[in-house]
């Protein structure tokens, strides 16, 4: 898609002149600038390679300072702007709908500080997640959130995205671990919020604001972050099920007598591992298919405790069928690959030309019945089958049902008008009629902008627009996303 495919129209913007070019080469060094177009196509596509942007210039500054100079200067000049992290994100919010500019933070790259006492992690918003979190393993300590993703996306990225991924069953969601920001405002001001402090009711708590604006509201630029010591014992056990109903018993129990170890609970159906089987050279871990499997993590500081925990677990759950075939990671080569059959969902599901993707929050029981009617549906339109005139693929669902965050995704050939309007509004209806979420962790970003409405209502979307337009009056920051 491009913005000619969008619908949208660009807003009253100035555009790119030389001088502003100029103006950037005075403050910035030659390779913090792009121009090239072959340099700028990373950085005006998503990661699904569904939304393009045509933006002629990216920045990449080095310092706060920087950020800031550039900012002040867009501002004035009414030229619009998207801040960039690793580029992840999977709603089209981190790429130019029109010519914004870019303004990735990839340079900003260095950790500040640690604390080996309290755990506290000081950063600069573009350091990559899995460096933060190797850089943290040195010192004992684990990054209270992990995700497929690692490789690429930034700390800035995950907490303006506010991700949850793959153990927020454990650590919780970056609301309550992030500790302090230094944002820079759509006008230069730096807000330097960067607490280090657990505990502090002095005021607002303004930082939250920030975490989950995507890139509307400010630009961050340093993150202050409460990071629990790393377990030094960690189990995996992959498992298969007969039913959904199965896997809610299976939570149930996991959660009581796995207790204070269990830190992470995800579920697949089988049609994510089919599709993950058929993208891979990896083997399945059980030899029999089931309907279900889920995926249990326990991490804690003693192996013997852990290990005859999950057993006992395992062997009840067998014993009460509500887990009918399993294996149990032997090390930590194993530990790696069983996760990859999670992980590796969204990249096997994007391989076959497309990908619709939705992110929900549903109430726990009615989660999967989401997948079975939409598969029904598009089954019952002629659209899903094995024949290249068949746009869909498959209807597959899985998540962190441990948070009741459910994927429901569509793998397609290609992108198709038909399949889109038997998806929308349907699925957005559907979430709203049992009060669930349009997003849970993904966002709203372009791809989600106009459906807000089935989950927040007219009043709360209005104070948004106020903050909004307290924070960024002229809208040059991300325009076109969010609200
Ligand atoms: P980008 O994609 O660059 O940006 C995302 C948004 O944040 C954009 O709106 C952008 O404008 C804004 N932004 C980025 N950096 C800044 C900044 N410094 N200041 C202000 N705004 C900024 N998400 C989950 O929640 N859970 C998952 O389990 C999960 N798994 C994933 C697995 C894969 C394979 C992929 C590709 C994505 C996954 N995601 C998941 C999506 C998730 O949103 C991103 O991976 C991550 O949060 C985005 O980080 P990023 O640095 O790439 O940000
Ligand atoms: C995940 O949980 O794998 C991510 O949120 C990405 C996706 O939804 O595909
Ligand atoms: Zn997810």
């Amino acid at each position: 898609l491009t913005s000619e495919s969008y619908n949208v129209k660009r807003g009253d913007y100035a555009s790119l002149t030389e001088s502003d070019v100029q103006y950037f080469n005075s403050i910035l060094s030659a390779n913090s600038i792009l121009q090239d177009k072959e340099d700028l196509l990373f950085y005006n596509e998503d990661w699904m390679r569904k939304y393009r942007g045509s933006s002629q210039l990216v920045l990449k500054p080095k310092t706060t300072e920087q950020v800031s100079q550039i900012l002040k200067h867009c501002n004035e000049r009414n030229l619009a702007v998207v801040p960039q992290g690793g580029n992840t994100g999977l709603v089209g919010g981190s790429i130019p709908v029109f010519d914004e500019i870019v303004l990735s933070v990839a340079n900003l790259n260095k950790v500040r500080s640690f604390d080996e006492v309290s755990g506290i992690l000081v950063t600069d918003a573009g350091v990559i997640l899995e460096n933060a979190d190797k850089f943290l393993e040195g010192h004992g300590y684990i990054f209270p959130l992990d995700l497929g993703a690692k490789g690429s996306c930034h700390v800035g990225g995950v907490v303006a995205t506010n991700a949850g991924g793959l153990r927020l069953l454990r650590y919780g969601s970056l609301h309550g671990s992030v500790l302090g920001l230094e944002v820079v405002l759509a006008d230069g001001t730096i807000v330097n919020n960067l607490s280090t402090l657990r505990k502090d009711n002095t005021g607002y708590d303004l930082k939250q604001l920030f975490i989950g604006s995507e890139g509307t509201l400010g630009v961050v630029t340093g993150v202050s972050i409460l990071c629990p010591p790393r377990p030094t014992a960690v189990n995996v056990a992959f498992l298969g099920l007969e039913s959904f109903e199965q896997v809610q018993r299976a939570f149930v129990k996991a959660k009581k007598e796995l207790g204070e170890v269990l830190s992470a609970f995800e579920c697949m159906d089988n049609i994510s591992q089919s599709i993950v089987e058929e993208h891979t050279d990896l083997s399945r871990p059980l030899s029999e298919q089931y309907p279900f499997y889920v995926l249990i993590e326990t991490s804690g500081s003693n192996k013997e405790h852990d290990d005859a925990k999950l057993e006992a677990f395992l062997e009840n759950a067998m014993t009460e069928e509500i887990v009918v075939d399993g294996v149990v990671a032997q090390d930590s080569t194993e530990v790696a690959n069983l996760w990859q059959w999670r992980e590796l969902i969204p990249e096997a599901l994007g391989k076959g030309g497309g990908v619709y993707k939705y992110d929900v929050s549903i109430p726990l029981a009615q989660l999967y019945d989401l997948v079975i009617d939409v598969n029904k549906r598009l089954i019952e339109a002629g659209v899903v089958g094995d024949t290249t005139e068949h746009p869909v693929i498959a209807t597959a669902g899985y998540g962190h049902i441990g948070d009741g965050n459910l994927h429901l995704n569509i793998p397609v050939r290609f992108y198709d008008k038909k399949v889109e309007k038997l998806l929308e509004p349907f699925v957005y209806e559907w979430i709203s009629k049992v009060s669930g979420s349009i997003s849970a962790e993904h966002g709203l970003g372009f791809a989600k902008r106009n459906y807000i409405g089935y989950s927040k209502d007219e009043q709360l979307v209005g104070m948004m627009k106020g903050v909004k337009n307290m924070l960024d009056p002229k809208n040059i920051l991300n325009p076109y996303k969010y609200i």
